[in-house]
Order: structure tokens, then C-alpha cells, then sequence
């Protein structure tokens, strides 16, 4: 049920491969500034959510995550707000279903697809995962991702090492395939009819920067940058981040 019958629900889509745990700090801070329902949910053979039979795609996400937040909030919009591999799903939520899109938090990610050699390296580390029945190596995705330096860096990646521990190597493999499949999606986020805050982190080491700027420039926003931050912006900086997406809070 809504704290307030018509505040827009807010649904945070991962980033990949982690749980939505990684959620946690980012709806501490958020606190009451949210003011309708909140959902957070796994993405196929990731965290709680089984693995499917059907073939790997982000379509069947995003139109999962339509009608499981419809059903569970009994509102026809949402504001989608992702972290890479989660703006992904919601760029793909915003072409399937339109209606559905009362904002988007576009966080460390990009509108762009994947290349000849992007694709061919996510399918070595499907193989990879699949054989190891676990992520090939948890502790050199947690460093590559975590980009903040100093204090609280060397937990974090910890952290973020042991959740991606946690996850199912065909889980993996899985998120690798549906990611690599992904169409360009920048005239999608051109055409969106609703309010888009663009999240870059300035020391993100997985999403270039041009694709990042690319992506605010289709959506006609100034992206906010948070300096010093890597990929996973909304566990390295967590206040930053909200305050960032308060546009989209209002919504
Ligand atoms: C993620 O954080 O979701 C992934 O790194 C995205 C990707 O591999 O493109």
C-alpha cells in the first residue's frame, strides 16, 4: 500500500551480478523522502529469483518487472531506476511499455549496445561461469567495479566480492547473454515522455564515459557526476546518489 495513494512507485533494477542487497544503503538514506511503495527484485538466477528456461533477453525482464510491480502496487506507472545493467532493463521497460514509465534514474549505465568484442567477452565469462558453477573470479569483479579510494574502499569491495560469490554460475551466464543480446536503445530514451535524471560516476572503470554522456545527451539532461565514484555508485555513495535522483522522488 502507498504512503501517499499517488506518489509514482519506485523500482530499483541491479546492477549485475549482484543481489538487491546491494539496494540497501541507498534506500536507508532515502528514508521517508520516498513516498510510495519501493520494490526491489532479483534478476533471473540472481539472488532469490530462480533461474528460466526461456532464452536469455532483457524483454523478458523488463516485462516481468511491469507487471510484477503493477500487481503488487495496483498502479499502471512507475519511475525505473537502474544501476547498468539495471538502466538497461528499464530503457527496454521504457520501449515495451511506454505507459508504464512516470520517470527514469539512468545510473552508471548506458543506451548503447554491445559490440563484436563486448559480446565475445561476455560469452568467455558465460563459459567461464558455467564451468565454475560460481563467478569466475568474485574478487577481480569487485575491484573492477568499486571505484572509490580511502577509506571504506577495501570493505566494499569485500562486500561486493562475497555477494558476487553468492551468485549461480548459469545465473551468470544467463545475465552475460540477455546483456549481450541487448538492442541500442538511444532513440528509445530520446522519445522518453517522462523525467530522466542520468547518474555518472567519474571514476567508473566499466561504463566509458562517452557512452555514459551519450546516453544524458539523448535524454536531454545534464548528467549529475559524481566524482571519485566507480560503477556502483549507489553503494560507494549512497547520500550522492539520492540526492541526485530527487528529481525523479517528486515524481
Ligand atoms: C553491471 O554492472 O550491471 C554490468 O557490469 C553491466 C555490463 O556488464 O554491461
Amino acid at each position: 500500500m502507498s504512503l501517499i495513494p499517488d506518489a509514482a512507485p519506485i523500482v530499483l533494477l541491479n546492477a549485475f551480478p549482484l543481489d538487491r542487497q546491494q539496494w540497501e544503503p541507498l534506500i536507508t538514506v532515502l528514508g521517508d523522502r520516498v513516498r510510495g511503495d519501493l520494490i526491489t527484485f532479483d534478476m533471473p538466477g540472481i539472488g532469490e529469483m530462480p533461474l528460466t528456461d526461456e532464452d536469455p533477453g532483457l524483454d523478458l525482464i523488463a516485462d516481468a518487472a511491469v507487471l510484477a510491480m503493477r500487481e503488487a502496487t495496483g498502479a499502471d506507472a512507475a519511475v525505473w531506476i537502474g544501476c547498468s545493467m539495471g538502466g538497461y532493463v528499464a530503457l527496454a521497460v521504457a520501449q515495451r511499455w511506454p505507459d508504464a514509465v512516470a520517470g527514469l534514474g539512468l545510473i552508471c549505465t548506458k543506451a548503447t549496445a554491445d559490440g563484436d568484442e563486448a559480446r565475445a567477452k561476455r560469452e568467455q565469462v558465460a563459459l567461464a561461469a558455467e564451468g565454475a558453477n560460481g563467478h569466475p573470479d568474485p574478487h577481480a569483479a569487485a575491484e573492477s567495479m568499486v571505484g572509490m579510494e580511502g577509506a571504506g574502499r577495501d570493505e566494499l569491495v569485500e562486500w561486493v566480492a562475497a555477494n558476487v560469490a553468492l551468485q549461480r554460475g548459469d545465473g551468470i551466464a544467463w545475465g552475460q547473454r540477455a546483456m549481450a543480446a541487448r538492442p541500442d536503445r538511444t532513440e528509445v530514451l530520446r522519445a522518453v515522455d517522462a523525467p530522466v535524471v542520468a547518474v555518472i560516476g567519474g571514476a567508473d572503470g566499466i561504463v566509458d564515459r562517452a557512452d555514459a554522456d551519450a546516453m544524458a545527451a539523448a535524454a536531454g539532461v545534464e548528467p549529475v557526476v559524481l566524482d571519485g565514484v566507480g560503477h556502483l555508485a549507489a553503494l560507494e555513495a549512497p547520500a550522492a546518489t539520492a540526492d541526485a535522483l530527487e528529481p525523479l522522488l517528486r515524481a
